[in-house]
């Protein structure tokens, strides 16, 4: 089967599917630049990513890529890109929660949105990262106890008040994953170069993405830390052999909603 097939009775040879391929592998046929139907360069064809661009760029439905046909994508829905106070309001109003309702989460409601979050760009659209998703309360506490007794470990030259910690613990408090009543964990395989930077897009998408579902996110980078430095830790995250924790979430419906944005830093641009 063909990498691309066209449809030439509605292909309007507007030579958008050939621009928006990333490798390049699309010409227009006889009569270029705009008189021919898309076809692909054969000998550069296996630099084909799977991104779907051809596809989706087309506006008549016309053309159909090999692992995606236009029935399967679906058309944008008029006004989807929200307005920049819409927006706005959305990035500056997430916070980083860290007071959860000692309510479960429905498995569903997880599904939802990781089926949104893995829209999110990954390195060559590789889409190698994998979730862990616990929603047992006492087994992400046994993560934290993990993280606790792996910092009873360190000395001084850890960067953070790791006295401060250990005291918070004892005194019934979760300074590591905050009692939430879940945990997302993004894991690939250790050996993927571009795996981390897609994990991070990744969770900083689910981060934004919860918060229509009403959910609260606070990224666990202790948790992470300990998962990259302790044997016993990255072994109690039971993750598949050859992968390693990448980034996680802890994520729970809000104790309280916040009233107002914080300031933050103006952004520090050199113009060039
Ligand atoms: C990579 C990364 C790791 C983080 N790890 C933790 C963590 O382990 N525990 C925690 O309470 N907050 C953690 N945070 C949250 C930051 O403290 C928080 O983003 C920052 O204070 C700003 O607050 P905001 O997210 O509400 O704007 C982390 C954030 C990032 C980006």
């Amino acid at each position: 089967m063909a990498l691309i097939t066209v449809d030439e009775s509605k292909c309007r040879r507007c030579g958008f599917c050939a621009r928006a391929c990333p490798v390049g592998i699309i010409a227009l046929g006889e009569g270029f630049p705009a008189t021919g139907f898309p076809t692909t360069i054969e000998k550069i064809e296996k630099g084909c990513i799977t991104c779907g661009h051809c596809v989706a760029a087309c506006p008549a439905g016309a053309l159909a890529h090999r692992g995606m046909k236009p029935e399967e994508c679906p058309p944008l829905a008029p006004g989807w890109r929200l307005t920049t106070e819409q927006v706005g309001q959305l990035i500056k109003g997430r916070r980083s929660v860290r007071n959860f309702r000692a309510e479960p989460i429905e498995p569903e409601v997880i599904a939802d949105l990781l089926d949104i979050v893995r829209y999110a760009p990954s390195g060559m659209n590789s889409q190698t990262v994998s979730w862990k998703v616990i929603l047992d309360e006492q087994e992400v506490q046994f993560l934290s106890l993990a993280v606790i007794e792996w910092l009873r470990t360190l000395g001084d030259d850890f960067p953070y008040s790791v006295k401060g910690m250990l005291k918070a613990w004892e005194m019934g408090r979760d300074p590591i994953l905050r009692k939430a009543p879940a945990l997302i964990v993004a894991h690939g395989a250790a050996d993927d170069p571009m795996s981390s930077a897609s994990a991070t897009i990744a969770l900083a998408t689910l981060d934004l993405a919860a918060l229509p579902f009403g959910l609260g996110t606070c990224w666990a980078g202790f948790l992470t830390m300990a998962a990259a430095g302790s044997y016993e830790v990255a072994t109690a995250l039971g993750l598949p052999p050859g992968h390693r924790m990448l980034g996680g979430m802890m994520i729970g419906y809000p104790e309280f909603e916040y009233a107002r944005i914080p300031t933050r830093n103006p952004a520090d641009v050199i113009w060039g």
